[in-house]
């Protein structure tokens, strides 16, 4: 029986992989998590298919022996957020660089076949061109983006020097249910969610003309499950994207839409080490992973705000 450990199980992301690995027939998923960004309650209703270690990634002792003989290691843990990394930087460097080096380092100890790392499209900076597609040069802006392009660079040198199997996918800014709106690091998106459900207006950094590829993060969770078992992948990195490109302020008046209110945003200066657009050129995940994404915008807008309002008093 194949085992699948996911480290960050329990966090947005991470436990959206967890329920689709148990959705595809996996009967038990191992989940190591500091619970520090991931909370139980995103494991609930799958707690008995799930075996949680609360352990912390930096520790190789504690994590080689849960991570030895699984077929597939997805390392979604991380601390994300660009301004939380200039913020205080030391944390996110740690756990983004050291952590990412121990995962992959008891997984090649452990027998582990292949590890699918999550890795950041902040990697790619500002770049002339867009969409933006794996063979340009990587610019990262942030501390952020670093520490995710040195896991990247780390995981094809674990495929290349040490015969781990690796697949780096880079995240397009990821939403969906379960996203945690509680911090200011939260993701864009998932402080609109709460600022309209609130009817309060929401703080858009510079114009709002700035533009991500918001990834539906059920499409992600699917990505992964691709990545895990295609053939000839190893030591690449392949964008897990939609395609698409919203403004911030589009997503505001779309959300205003779908929950007939208008609450004009307030605006504030630009945030240090923002990316200004953000596009995916998913060629390459369609190619040889065969990615499909099936979510547009606005039906995972939709989706979310629906559990957003469900948890909403
Ligand atoms: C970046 C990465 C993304 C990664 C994430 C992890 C890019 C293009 N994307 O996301 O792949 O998953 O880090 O944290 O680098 N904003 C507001 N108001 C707010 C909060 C944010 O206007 O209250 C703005 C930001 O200034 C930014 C946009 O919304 O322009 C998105 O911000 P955020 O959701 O934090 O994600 P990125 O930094 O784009």
């Amino acid at each position: 029986m194949n085992k699948y450990v996911v480290t960050g199980g329990a966090g947005f992301i991470g436990s959206a992989l967890v329920r689709a690995l148990l959705r595809e027939g996996a009967h038990k998923v191992v989940v190591i998590d500091n619970l520090l960004g991931g909370k139980e309650e995103n494991l609930a209703e799958v707690s008995g298919s799930v075996e949680l270690h609360r352990e912390d990634i930096c520790c190789y002792e504690a994590i080689a022996p849960i991570v030895r003989g699984a077929d597939v290691v997805f390392h979604q843990a991380a601390i994300p957020s660009v301004p939380r990394s200039i913020d205080d930087p030391v944390p996110s460097h740690e756990v983004n660089i050291d952590g990412a080096f121990q995962v992959f380092r008891a997984a090649k100890d452990g027998g582990v076949r292949r590890a699918v790392y999550a890795a950041s499209s902040s990697a790619y900076g500002d770049t002339a061109v867009l969409p933006k597609s794996e063979t340009m040069m990587p610019c990262p802006k942030s501390p952020y983006a670093l520490q995710k392009l040195v896991g990247e660079y780390y995981a094809s040198v674990f495929a290349g020097c040490f015969g781990l199997e690796t697949v780096a996918l880079r995240y397009f800014n990821v939403y969906g249910p379960r996203q945690d709106p509680s911090s200011p690091y939260s993701g864009v998106l998932s402080l609109f969610m709460k600022a309209i459900l609130d009817r309060r207006p929401p703080t858009i950094y510079g114009d709002g003309e700035q533009s991500r590829d918001f990834t539906y993060v059920d499409d992600v969770a699917e990505l992964n499950l691709k990545a895990a078992r295609a053939p000839d992948v190893s030591g690449k990195v392949i964008n897990g994207g939609n395609g698409g490109r919203i403004t911030l302020n589009r997503a505001w008046a779309l959300l205003q839409k779908m929950e007939g209110v208008e609450i004009p945003p307030v605006y504030e200066a630009p945030r240090a080490g923002d990316v200004r657009d953000s596009q995916a050129s998913i060629d390459l995940a369609v190619s040889l992973l065969g990615h499909a994404p099936r979510y547009s915008f606005e039906e995972g807008l939709r989706l979310t705000l629906e559990w957003y309002r469900s948890q909403h008093r």
